[in-house]
């Protein structure tokens, strides 16, 4: 077992060597290789013995007769956040019955700590692979004869896919894409595609929740990623009959989520006594879901749900980031209750790009089947508030950058947007010189940089 203080990041302090004007078209590629001041994640690093056993195993509560039709489900993205609830639920709750594989590319959102403690279980497997890769998933489908399908793993934070969207597009439609195609290969009899509200895009106040039904209209990378793998779904069902379900989630809190996100980006901030970091004006409200209740959610699909429907899930626990603001200076004894109190607490910073003020959907198709979220926004958070208190400095490592404004993520390298901003022009890429004006490098990225 490695020591804990080695465990979590690689600070690569190199020092910054600057990009020198080129001096003839015989220079023409340069490898700028050297970083700075980056956090390197290893979702593989495990915590210590001791800690560890100290994390609460966290999962869902509902139990269904077992389904006939299934024995070996695949889970892509088990090692983030909403799958690794799923992967302990249904391995914890179905242990003679479903066998489980977390299929994770460990991303530097992901972390092995999420379901260590299903290591060893006989009815679970983790396997690494991407998504993006005919050949890992084929692999993977055929080695555990899966029959049935969860498909969580995405490129899933809005503020990151404003600046990185081929990401976005590449592992959200693309990497669905692969999984379709090789499930239909590979004949599958459940396909279960998690979406979000996201994809309807911004709902105005006073507006009616919406149905499955409505129209589409995503208005940011990551949800126009998210709207685009549900056409290809979509497709799917309807020339191979494939045996797809979609999910629609409201935004989902709880323990085990990467603190890129704002709920656990909050309590880490003033668990630092640091100011909590508030896009724009803190007005755009979203609805919460506890981690349980969507574990629960999916659990009642998987087994009550019909083959070809659409299911939001839904809560009307509708939040603002300032209430969020107010709940959590609450619950760490901090005031807040006058402007003057909230100052001390709370910087305001530049919005994203393009917010959506509210999403809002309507989950009577749901509550059909006899789901109902259980878990009330206030309990919810309590639970989350004691978690990150706990383990939330050394679940994922070092996450200081990712506390900040508008972190920059490649890979599993991570920087505050000022850092990135400094660095040599296209650090760690070929650079196209020969476009030289005014002893300004005009950069592309060349095809196989960095291969
Ligand atoms: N978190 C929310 O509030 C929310 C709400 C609605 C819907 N969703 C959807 O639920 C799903 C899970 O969201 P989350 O918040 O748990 O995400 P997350 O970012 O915590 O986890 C995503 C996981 O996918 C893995 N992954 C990424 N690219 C991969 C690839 N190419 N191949 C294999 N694995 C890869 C990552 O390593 C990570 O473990 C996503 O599809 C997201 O769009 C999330």
């Amino acid at each position: 077992m490695l020591e804990l203080d080695r465990l979590w990041t690689t600070h690569r302090p190199y020092p910054l060597r600057r990009a020198k004007p080129p001096t003839g078209r015989t220079r023409s590629l340069i490898r700028y290789t050297d970083r700075r001041n980056s956090t390197v994640l290893n979702p593989r690093s495990y915590l210590t013995e001791d800690l560890w056993k100290q994390a609460p195993i966290l999962t869902g509560t509902t139990r269904f007769e077992p389904r006939e039709d299934a024995r070996n489900i695949l889970v892509t993205g088990g090692a983030g956040f909403i799958a690794c609830w799923f992967v302990r639920h249904l391995t914890l709750t179905y242990p003679d019955h479903y066998n489980i594989v977390s299929f994770d590319k460990l991303d530097y959102c992901a972390t092995l700590n999420n379901t260590r403690i299903l290591d060893g279980r006989a009815n679970f497997k983790f396997e690494q692979g991407d998504i993006t890769s005919p050949a890992d998933v084929k692999r993977v489908l055929r080695k555990h004869h899966i029959d049935t399908i969860f498909h969580f793993a995405a490129q899933s934070h809005v503020d990151l896919s404003f600046g990185n969207s081929y990401q976005f597009t590449n592992t959200n439609v693309y990497g669905t894409h692969v999984l379709l195609e090789r499930a239909r290969e590979h004949g599958i009899s459940r396909f279960v595609h998690i979406s979000t509200d996201e994809v309807y895009g911004d709902v105005p106040i006073g507006a009616a929740d919406l149905s499955e039904t409505s129209i589409l209209a995503p208005t940011n990378p990551y949800s126009a990623s998210k709207a685009a793998a549900e056409m290809m779904v979509s497709a799917y069902r309807k020339s191979f009959k494939l045996p797809l379900i979609t999910v629609r989630s409201n935004n989902v809190y709880g323990p085990h989520q990467f603190p890129e996100k704002i709920i656990p980006k909050f309590i880490m901030l003033l668990q630092r006594r640091r100011k909590l970091l508030v896009h724009g004006d803190g007005s755009p409200t979203r609805r919460y879901l506890y981690a349980g209740d969507i574990v629960d959610a999916l659990d009642t699909i998987f087994h009550k749900g019909d083959i070809g429907q659409i299911y939001n899930i839904a809560t009307t626990d509708e939040i603002s980031n300032t209430d969020i603001c107010h709940k959590l200076l609450g619950l760490f004894g901090l005031a807040h209750e006058t402007p003057t109190n909230l100052e001390k607490s709370v910087q305001y910073t530049e919005d994203r790009p393009f917010n959506d003020q509210r999403y809002a959907t309507d989950g009577t198709k749901l509550a059909a089947l006899d789901w109902h979220p259980k878990t009330s926004f206030d309990d919810g958070l309590r639970r989350t508030v004691e978690w990150y208190r706990k383990f939330g400095e050394v679940w994922w490592g070092d996450i200081s950058r990712v506390l900040t404004s508008f972190p920059v993520v490649e890979g599993t390298e991570i920087w505050t947007k000022e850092e990135h901003e400094a660095l040599p022009s296209e650090d760690g890429v070929l650079l196209d010189v020969d476009n030289v004006a005014d002893g300004m490098i005009q950069t592309r990225t060349l095809p196989g940089a960095l291969e």
